[in-house]
């Protein structure tokens, strides 16, 4: 059974072109695209805080591997940031929503966290929020119609940062277990990670669909509610591996998906930034 990270993680600058989207952009459905949207609103700052969060522990590490994988993660989780941070600005500018208050509510959450939890258990909740969007990206890589539903370049943008989530997945895992390793700590945060990520994003979910006033629109809501449930089963298809973090022997590689990315890695290049100023 696997252990550790079987695969070397490649940092990819990214260049997503943002022009023209549409206000629905995953299969017109305004409840699936503004939770997605909120999803993103959390990202740019969320993934700042797992930067900050491992860069506390960084140099304790002496293993050359390890620390490589942490340059690595360091890398990805930046790129996320840029480019997500692109697409909420698309959202603002081109369809006017009001992302702003989000972003800053966010931006004070996190500083707040910082003060408030020591470092161990910031860099215990990262590893719990890392799991998340481990089991998350396995999800959209898993099931090809869900990624089939999201317009344009937005499919190839969710793509890349699901293999990046996929090979990066472990790395904070492994931090914590080298410098902590605490069983309780790790599960605790886990459950409070999944409190705050399902508090957070059903909210600002809500307060888009009010602004949008969708909140009323049934047939997106039953859609809405096919997607979490049933097709792809966004909720009910990731309780299983959600489930398995609670084990003491847990690792993120016993889940071994290596297959579900090996085939986007070479489309991967040419989205990449200087494949563009190559061009
Ligand atoms: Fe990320
Ligand atoms: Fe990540």
């Amino acid at each position: 059974m696997i252990s550790k990270t079987p695969l070397r993680i490649r940092v990819r600058r990214m260049d997503y072109d943002m022009s023209g989207l549409r206000r629905y952009w995953y299969n017109d459905n305004a409840w699936i695209t503004h939770f997605l949207n909120a999803l993103s609103t959390t990202f740019p700052d969320g993934e700042r805080f797992f930067i900050h969060s491992v860069r506390n522990f960084e140099q304790q590490i002496r293993d050359p591997e390890l620390q490589a994988q942490i340059r690595a993660f360091i890398g990805q989780e930046a790129n996320h940031g840029k480019e997500h941070e692109a697409f909420n600005q698309a959202l603002i500018d081109q369809h006017g929503l009001p992302l702003e208050s989000k972003l800053k509510f966010m931006k004070n959450a996190l500083a707040w966290a910082k003060k408030r939890w020591s470092p161990r258990e910031q860099l215990a909740m990262t590893a719990g929020f890392e799991h998340f969007t481990a089991i998350l990206a396995n999800l959209l890589l898993e099931r090809k119609d869900a990624i089939a539903d999201i317009a344009g370049v937005y499919s190839d943008m969710f793509l890349w940062h699901a293999v990046e989530e996929t090979e990066h997945k472990a790395v904070a895992f492994d931090l914590y277990q080298a410098v902590d390793g605490d069983y309780w700590l790790r599960v605790k945060s886990m459950a409070l990670a999944t409190f705050f990520f399902m508090l957070v994003t059903l909210r600002m979910q809500y307060s888009l669909l009010k602004h949008d006033n969708q909140l009323g629109n049934w047939r997106d809501a039953l859609g809405f509610a096919k997607f979490m449930l049933v097709k792809p089963g966004f909720l009910t298809r990731i309780i299983p591996q959600y489930l398995d973090y609670y084990r003491p022997g847990f690792h993120p590689w016993q889940h071994d998906n290596r297959h579900l990315i090996d085939p986007h890695i070479a489309a991967l290049a040419a989205h990449e930034l200087h494949a563009v100023k190559a061009a």
